[in-house]
This record gives C-alpha cells, sequence and structure tokens, in this order.
C-alpha cells in the first residue's frame, strides 16, 4: 500500500470521529507487515477522561482483532485532524499514544502526519524522533 492510499484512508476514518466536545475529528490508519490496515478515530465522552485517540483505537483494534498468538508487526501509521473535520495542519499524536506505540513498534516504525488534505501533503517521523529516549519493554526484566 502506497503511502498516498494509507493516508486516504486516515481521512475517511477521521469521518467517523465522535468528536461533541472538542468538535475536533481525528483519523488514523494502520498498516501491518502482512498488508491488512486498521483504521481508528476518536472517541470522546462527556466524562472527558475516557476519551480515547484515534491513533489508539487502531492499533487496539489491529490487536485484539489478530488472527495469530503473536504480536503483529507494525510498519506505519498515518494521522490526520482538525477542527470540525477540515486538515488545516498538523495534528500529531499524543504522549499517550507516542507511549502506546513504544510498547508495539520498533525504531523504524514511521508515522505519516498529514498536513494538507487537498493536495494531500504530509511530513513522515520515526518513532525514536517522536519520542526520544523512549520506554519500551526491553527496560523490565
Ligand atoms: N486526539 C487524538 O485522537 N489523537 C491524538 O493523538 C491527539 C488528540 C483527540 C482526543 C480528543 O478527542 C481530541 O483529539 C482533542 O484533544
Amino acid at each position: 500500500m502506497t503511502n498516498e492510499a494509507l493516508c486516504s484512508l486516515a481521512l475517511e476514518a477521521m469521518e467517523k470521529a465522535y468528536a461533541p466536545y472538542s468538535g475536533y475529528k481525528v483519523g488514523a490508519a494502520l498498516l501491518l507487515e502482512d498488508g491488512k490496515v486498521y483504521t481508528g478515530c476518536n472517541i470522546e465522552n462527556s466524562s472527558f477522561t475516557p476519551t480515547v485517540c484515534a491513533e489508539r483505537t487502531a492499533f487496539f483494534k489491529a490487536i485484539s482483532e489478530r488472527e495469530e498468538e503473536s504480536l503483529p508487526r507494525f510498519i506505519r501509521i498515518a494521522v490526520c485532524g482538525g477542527e470540525n473535520g477540515k486538515v488545516t495542519g498538523p495534528f500529531p499524536p499524543c504522549g499517550v499514544c507516542r507511549q502506546v506505540m513504544s510498547e508495539f513498534c520498533g525504531d523504524d516504525f514511521e508515522i505519516l502526519i498529514i498536513t494538507g488534505a487537498e493536495p494531500l501533503e504530509y511530513r513522515t517521523m520515526t518513532l525514536p524522533e517522536l519520542l526520544p529516549l523512549r520506554f519500551t519493554p526491553d527496560f523490565l526484566n
């Protein structure tokens, strides 16, 4: 799957966001090594703290729906967001989502941060760039 196709899926997923409180819709599309893609959107809550981000929705779907016992290898994620679903600039992953990526992804995992939709524009970052000196499962024996 091309980066452009993955970004299109993130833009589509953004439309499914449930964001009545912030008004900011976020979409994510997560590519696995076997070619499967899991999408996610943010899902807010009137009690605020139960809100889940688009990126974590995508990761948790991929993990909970996997067919193998072993975890899938994650290749990259495309992320977009904006007020009322309009992409006017980057909507980068929050710290909690970066930490979730850190649990399941290697140093070569890429984050495509969509900065414009029409025409499509995005910048590519690796996980260590987004989260230097990241805490991984390797630190726990
Ligand atoms: N949000 C995400 O979905 N992903 C992020 O990484 C940043 C924040 C959502 C949470 C909330 O519904 C809205 O954006 C505003 O913070």
